[in-house]
């Protein structure tokens, strides 16, 4: 019986994980089923103990589910377990599901691999203090960066998240204003800003001529982030397009053990965007 894979989330129709999964099947000739399915609010229990039972192998987890996954998983990674979210849940042959969270890996992959941007030792500002950010904190600061700022709107949340990585990491924590007379040699924009078209109000000069900046969002024009990046003199500017492909292959890595090729579908999703 063929393997089945999913995506769940609400509402799915856009999701681009289908195709990708699809491509790094083709790619790494792996025979299997991957869809996506919209799952009810309050029904992500019974839609994944169903899919389990059907074959399903393992399962992508999207908005707004993450944390339901969390909760269904078995077991956990250490990575998942602190990002208390679950992007990748995986059936194991004894029958137990296991949840990981793969969307920190995914961005740092891009950064380090595509655009071969550095971490090590490097100063990073993180602008956001959610969930989204949350998920990929552990992957970066394995990295081991100097050092890390998390600005955030609500002051409180970025302490608190800075708090609860304090045992691996001293991160520091502060307002957007707060962030004026330093800078930084990677800004990552972790916010849901850019979803509504705005900015964090960030101080002038926090960046250099050397600095980068990415955005976990991706969009067909520039994201208002990457704009600013651009307006402030910044060369170096990314969108996540490459950190969803790249999330998505290592979910692909751990359900069928092999390793496929991003860059090439980074691009064919690029211009199927532009488009
Ligand atoms: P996600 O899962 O995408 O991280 P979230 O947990 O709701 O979603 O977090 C959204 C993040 O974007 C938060 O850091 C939020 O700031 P607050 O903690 O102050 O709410 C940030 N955010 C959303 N809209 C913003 C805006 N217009 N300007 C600045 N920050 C914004």
């Amino acid at each position: 019986m063929i393997d089945n894979y999913a995506v769940f989330g609400n509402p799915i129709a856009h999701s681009k994980s289908p195709t990708l999964q699809t491509a790094f099947a083709e790619q790494t000739q792996q025979e299997l089923t991957y869809k996506a399915q919209c799952v009810e609010l309050n029904h992500f229990e019974t839609a994944a103990n169903k899919f389990f039972a059907n074959n399903g192998k393992g399962l992508n987890i999207t908005v707004p589910f993450k944390e339901d996954a969390f909760n269904y998983a078995k077991k956990l990674t250490p990575r998942a377990k602190r990002a208390g979210a679950v992007n990748t849940l995986v059936l194991q042959s004894n029958g137990e599901v296991v949840g990981d969270n793969t969307d920190g890996v995914g961005l740092v992959t891009d950064i380090t691999s595509h655009l071969n941007w550095k971490i090590k030792g490097k100063r990073i500002l993180i602008l956001g203090a959610g969930g989204a950010v949350r998920g990929i904190l552990e992957p970066f600061i394995q990295e081991s960066p100097s050092t890390i700022v998390i600005a955030n709107r609500t002051k409180e949340k970025a302490e608190k998240l800075a708090n609860d990585f304090s045992d691996i990491f001293p991160i520091t924590a502060c307002s957007f204003s707060e962030l004026a007379g330093q800078s930084f040699d990677l800004i990552i924009n972790g916010t849901s800003a850019s979803l509504s078209g705005k900015l964090p109000p960030l101080p002038i000069g926090i960046t250099t001529e050397n600095t980068c900046c990415y955005d976990m969002m991706y969009s067909k024009q520039l994201t208002p982030f990457l704009l600013w990046a651009e307006e402030n003199s910044v060369k170096n500017i990314s969108d996540g397009l490459g950190m969803l492909v790249c999330q998505g292959a290592e979910s692909f890595f751990i359900w069928r053990g092999v390793r496929p090729e991003t860059k090439a579908v980074i691009d064919t999703l690029r211009e199927a965007l532009s488009n």
